[in-house]
């Protein structure tokens, strides 16, 4: 096989995965900073709908850090740093990709892993 082939092949297999890299990172994200509470994992995201996963991630995750933040619940108190850290709000657009993809509405199932 030439060069040229393998880079071709190469493509198309990267394509197929259908998994951007936005994607991926938020759901990386997910995993590594809400499983921890978020038991339920990826099946948790399938609980919301793409707009209201959309209206809670505005303006860099707004109203879900509030919703940690303002929390009366003392389960929630271990997140409030991370929700007011600047890895949070770099994370934010990755987080609302990935959960905009698994939404109850969105068809999909969690395929990149
Ligand atoms: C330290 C534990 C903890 C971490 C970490 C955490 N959460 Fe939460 N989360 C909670 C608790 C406790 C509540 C319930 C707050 C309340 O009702 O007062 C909650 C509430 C929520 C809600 C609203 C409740 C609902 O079902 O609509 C969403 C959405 C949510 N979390 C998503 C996330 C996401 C996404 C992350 C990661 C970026 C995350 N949480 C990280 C503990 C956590």
């Amino acid at each position: 096989m030439n060069k040229f082939l393998i880079v071709v092949s190469s493509f198309f297999l990267l394509s197929s995965m259908d998994c951007s890299a936005a994607v991926y990172k938020g759901q990386k994200e997910y995993v590594k900073k809400c499983v921890i509470c978020h038991h339920a994992g990826q099946e948790f995201i399938a609980t919301k709908k793409k707009r209201e996963w959309a209206s809670l991630m505005r303006n860099g995750g707004e109203a879900l850090a509030q919703i940690h933040i303002e929390s009366k619940n003392r389960k929630a108190e271990p997140s409030v740093e991370y929700f007011q850290s600047d890895d949070f709000a770099s994370s934010a657009k990755h987080l609302k990709d990935f959960m905009k993809e698994y939404a109850q509405d969105s068809g999909n199932v969690p395929a990149c892993n």
